[in-house]
């Protein structure tokens, strides 16, 4: 018996692994945290299935529902929106089932985050602009930011950052963001990235109050660097007919031997 942790991803079907979708269909027991699993994910469980949506439940009485599931030798699928790695509460559950010595496997999903650059049609991550994608939060009342992650204080990189569960106080967003990005610094918000009713504003630090309007929303991304929208920025390297590299020996000694495409 497993517990298998699965990353359901951001909200479109067919944005699950074909692993998880395989996993879902052998599991005769799904537990699902329903506020952002799409039902759609769920027609994958075999007929008969026990389906949970485990929304309302405690954390003790989660571990309960595995415990008679490992009791019966029924292996579990375990689904989170996005993937496992952030905002997903396993660390929490790992940590029960391996007190009570039931194994666990984890198959990661599409976060949410990804899903929202590509809404975008965004690499976060251009030459001499970004290098670095920060995945953040404000504090919120489950949990409450350790001193030192301060939006400030990534905002003082200048890396591009994802900020989640944080668009009802884009105000404090912007508030923090602005000394250190500009009022001209790209900002774009994602509603339910992949979902039928995603929405998407772009704007900058100086205008995304305004253009967002009252509606805030809940499930949402706002992601504000230099790289959103950006057409300036240099080719890589890699690429670079004269950047001699493994895969392509350029020139009369090459740095590396040929490798035949290996
Ligand atoms: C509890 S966290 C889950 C994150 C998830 N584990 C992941 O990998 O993306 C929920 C937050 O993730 C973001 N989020 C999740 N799904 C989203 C989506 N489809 N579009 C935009 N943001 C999403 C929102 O900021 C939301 O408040």
């Amino acid at each position: 018996m497993t517990v298998h942790f699965i990353g359901a991803g951001p909200g479109a079907a067919d944005l699950l692994t074909l692993r998880g979708r395989d996993l879902i269909a052998a599991c005769p027991v799904c537990l699902y945290a329903g506020s952002l699993v799409p039902e759609a994910v769920l027609a994958h469980c075999p007929p008969g299935a026990r389906i949970v949506n485990t929304a309302p439940m405690s954390l003790d009485g989660i571990i309960e529902e595995i415990a008679q599931a490992h009791a019966a030798g029924q292996d579990v699928a375990r689904l989170h929106s996005g993937d496992l790695s952030v905002w997903s509460a396993m660390g929490e559950q790992m940590r029960r089932l391996r007190a009570l010595d039931i194994p666990v496997q984890v198959t990661p999903g599409v976060p949410a985050f990804a899903a929202a650059a590509a809404r975008l049609e965004a690499e976060l991550t251009l030459p001499g602009l970004a290098q670095s994608v920060v995945l953040t939060r404000l504090s919120g009342r489950a949990s409450a930011m350790p001193k030192g992650e301060s939006l400030e204080n990534f905002a003082r990189t200048g890396a591009v950052l994802a900020i989640h569960l944080s668009v009802h106080a884009l105000d404090r967003v912007v508030a923090e963001l602005l000394p250190h990005y500009g009022a001209d610094c790209p900002v774009a918000v994602v509603w339910r990235a992949s979902w039928p009713d995603e929405r998407v504003v772009r704007a900058t630090l100086g205008t995304v109050e305004a253009e967002v309007g009252a509606e805030r929303g809940r499930t949402a991304l706002i992601l504000v660097g230099r790289t959103l929208g950006a057409e300036e920025f240099d080719d890589s390297r890699l690429y670079a007919g004269d950047y001699d590299r493994r895969y392509r020996p350029v020139g009369a000694s090459p740095r590396f031997p040929e490798t035949g495409g290996q």
